[in-house]
């Protein structure tokens, strides 16, 4: 018998059993989820996308608002029946929830064996084996001001787009946000590192990238700046367009602005967060800017890139807000014609700055009230803004086929917009021969999520 075949490993992954992950929350966490599957495979354990065929389920969670928190309970007391069958399987909360409760989860009759934070993730290996030797109710939740997982270089892909995350943790300590003490302190990722992750996607045939970090612009790591970094990316790499998510206000330098607008590769979106529209409600948030320097600074950016793409985060119901402060925040939607914005009603976080210094007064009407006046009106800019679309042409790099039907197929612009074409008649409706191809589409119809039209040229 051929010696390699007696030493094949099969024994030793079902000895170590199989990693079953799932993700809640921001691009982040699917990054990070895709950081611990590359852990254990290294590991040589296997990984499994069911849930009921795994030895080892790990919930990898999110704390920014309270109904991230309500969800991973109740998903949680839904495992319990998992764990009566099958009593060696081993649970565990990792990621933020599990930074911002620690131990108090374990005080709450749940099915659990294991508490991790984002920046201990590489000894998860070894926390399963201690487990599996009898310890219990085991938790890792130091955060490190150095760890960015380098070399990991887990390659997260969906169809044609990664995600790569290039910075972790936050040093802005927004009011409101839990994220700098879940995440930790700003750490950047070498380089070197970084390209040669985006090398490996684009060997596996991925054409776009989102660049990724909790406030990406401030990316740092020595003389290399985020502008310089993308250049390098554009330099050493051919993949086709390079995204990126969050970037704060505060660090959007005219020179970013510049090579959005020059570069063809580097996207011309942004998702910009506004937070709050009133400048009073800003300075409680500690956003760093006020309402007037928010609206030159996208004043400068439509200016210099007339067809960008804007979206937003917005709060409504932050402590103290006013009907008044409230309404300066329609007023500034209007001016700047999101795209889109996620919007939220303010949910007070343990451990936040706002927690200590303010009281969550507004009342759940008030906020319910202001949120759904606010989706009203960006509802409406969305549909006028894609409206305006029509008869304009795009390139659209495809994506995938739409979620409506195998016969058409959907992508997005230069400046993040999606858009859905039907395959012409007499066309071949295989995917292999669409995906990851750039058209142009004649923009025919809109509505307040989507462009529609037809191929030309
Ligand atoms: N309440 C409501 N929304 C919040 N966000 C962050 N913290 C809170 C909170 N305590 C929103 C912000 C942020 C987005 C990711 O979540 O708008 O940009
Ligand atoms: Fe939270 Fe503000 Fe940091 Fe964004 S910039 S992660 S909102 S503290």
């Amino acid at each position: 018998m051929n010696p390699s075949l007696t030493e094949t490993p099969t024994t030793d992954l079902i000895q170590l059993g199989k990693v079953y992950v799932e993700t809640y929350g921001c691009q982040m966490n699917e990054y990070d989820t895709g950081i611990v599957k590359e852990l254990f495979r290294k590991e040589k354990y296997e990984t499994t996308e069911s849930v009921e065929d795994s030895d080892i389920i790990f919930l990898n969670t999110c704390a920014v608002r309270e109904n991230a928190h309500a969800k991973i309970y109740g998903r949680l007391q839904s495992l319990g029946y998992l764990k009566k069958k099958n009593p060696n399987l081993v649970i565990g909360v990792l990621g933020c929830m599990a930074q911002n409760l620690g131990e108090d989860l374990f005080h709450q009759e749940l099915p659990l064996d294991l508490i991790v934070g984002p920046d201990n993730y590489r000894t998860l290996p070894e926390l399963i084996q201690k487990i599996r030797g009898g310890e219990r109710d085991v938790q890792l939740t130091r955060l490190s001001r150095t760890e960015t997982y380098d070399e990991l270089e887990p390659k997260v892909v969906n169809g044609i787009q990664a995600f790569v995350t290039i910075m972790r943790g936050c040093n802005n300590f927004c009011t409101f946000c839990v994220v700098p003490y879940t995440r930790g302190r700003e750490r950047s990722r070498e380089p070197g590192s970084i390209i040669t992750e985006i090398q490996q996607l684009e060997a596996m045939g991925v054409k776009q990238i989102t660049l990724l970090g909790q406030n990406v612009n401030s990316y740092s790591f020595e003389s290399t700046d985020f502008c310089s970094l993308v250049e390098k990316i554009l330099a050493e790499t051919t993949v086709e367009r390079v995204r990126f998510t969050s970037p704060h206000p505060k660090d959007f330098p005219d020179h970013l602005i510049s090579l959005m607008a020059k570069e063809e590769r580097f996207s011309s979106q942004i998702h910009m967060p506004l937070q709050a529209g009133s400048s009073k409600v800003l300075r409680d948030m500690k956003r760093s800017y006020t309402k007037e320097e928010y609206l030159d600074l996208v004043a400068s950016i439509q200016s210099r890139i007339p067809d960008i793409g804007i979206t937003s985060d917005i709060i409504v119901g932050f402590p103290g807000e006013t009907e008044e402060e409230f309404q300066e925040t329609l007023e500034v939607v209007k001016k700047v014609k999101f795209d889109m914005s996620y919007m939220f009603k303010y949910s007070e976080r343990e451990g936040t700055i706002a927690k200590r210094k303010f009281i969550d007064d507004v009342p759940e009407e008030v906020k319910s009230k202001r949120l759904i006046e606010l989706v009203e009106l960006q509802t409406k800019i969305s549909l006028e803004k894609n409206q305006s679309k029509i008869g304009a042409t795009f390139s659209v790099l495809v994506e995938n086929t739409s979620k409506k039907s195998k016969l058409e197929f959907c992508g997005r612009s230069h400046c993040g917009r999606m858009i859905v074409f039907p395959v012409p008649e007499g066309s071949s409706t295989d995917p292999e021969n669409w995906i990851g191809k750039t058209v142009q589409v004649l923009i025919e119809s809109a509505t307040s999520a989507t462009l529609k039209g037809k191929l030309v040229g």
